[in-house]
């Protein structure tokens, strides 16, 4: 039957979310899927009933796509669509409640606190230590995000979140390895896939250096200890079913320098999929080609 691919919409990855959604269309259309671009910022979703779409392939990062509501509207319209279901996107989409549930399951996620002022960012600051991270709650692709060094920049850092979300958190940063890990599958069937190290240039990985720069270093086989691979395989898979996701996701982590712990920082209901991107480098070391990759997460379409 006829799939939509759903791309653009209207958060702030709106562009990163075209590059996705347009790289999955020719994958699938490739692999001979009646695959066609669906933006939900230019038309309503219920077009997608009456045009007589039976499955959605969500490309749509950030809010309305990645949070719940596309995914509501898709359980409304009874077409089954890929990755997370309603629940666990619009949990994992929000970083203060993911992190609430991590921390109740005993996975380690870095400290924080919700500020609603630069004074309040200020006060945080002095509690976390330098460096901390100011950024939005419910936003991706570190946008409106600011490493604070010092003192002065709480102010600005707080302008800069507060201007993509009301909702603005710091926390504090985890000197040492950034590494990411995809999952694939549901229930039984969910793996985490190979781990990737990400070098990005003066630890650096911002939305320029995500997508447009050929200047960040992907390292798949990580070159980490293997007992360490699997360590930070096991706690992403552990915080994958912890907020009940489904079909593929991908959770970012850092490792602590020092002590070698990995930290879980989020975990991304719609992973990008653009010519950057990494959950299709893990794949690929595993053998799946992009075009493989969407064709099964294509096949864990659900309701
Ligand atoms: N938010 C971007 C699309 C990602 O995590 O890949
Ligand atoms: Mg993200």
């Amino acid at each position: 039957g006829k799939v939509a691919v759903l791309m653009g919409g209207r958060s702030a990855e709106r562009e990163v979310s075209l590059m996705s959604g347009n790289g999955v269309l020719a994958a699938l259309r490739a692999r001979g899927v009646d695959a066609h671009a669906f933006d939900p910022a230019e038309r309503r979703l219920d077009e997608l009933a009456r045009e007589g779409f039976d499955r959605c392939f969500i490309a749509l990062h950030g809010r309305f796509g990645e949070d719940g509501t596309v995914q509501g509207a898709l359980e409304l319209l009874g077409i089954p669509y890929t990755g997370p279901g309603v629940m666990a996107s619009s949990v994992a989409m929000d970083k203060l409640m993911t992190k609430r549930i991590w921390l109740a399951e005993g996975l380690p996620t870095p400290a924080w606190r919700q500020v609603h002022s630069a004074e309040e960012t200020l006060a945080a600051f002095e509690a976390l230590g330098a460096p901390m991270i100011v950024k939005p709650v419910r936003e991706g692709s570190t946008i409106g995000l600011t490493k604070v060094m010092t003192a002065e920049q709480c102010e600005a850092a707080y302008a800069l979140a507060s201007s993509q979300d009301p909702m603005v958190m710091c926390e504090q940063f985890i000197d040492g390895d950034e590494v990411t890990c995809p999952v694939l599958g549901t229930d039984a069937q969910a793996r985490a896939l190979p781990v990737i190290r990400i070098v990005a240039p003066d630890g650096n990985y911002d939305y320029q250096n995500k997508y447009f720069t050929d200047d960040t270093k992907y390292l798949v086989p990580c070159g980490l200890p293997a007992g360490e691979e699997e360590a930070i395989q096991a706690i992403v898979l552990k915080a994958y079913r912890t907020l009940g996701c489904r079909g593929w996701a991908r959770a970012d982590v850092m490792i602590d320098r020092r002590t070698r712990r990995p930290w879980l920082l989020e975990i991304n209901t719609s992973p990008g999929m653009t010519g950057h991107s990494l959950v299709p480098m893990s794949a690929r070391a595993t053998g799946l080609s992009y075009e493989d990759l969407c064709v099964q997460v294509l096949a864990g379409a659900a309701l």
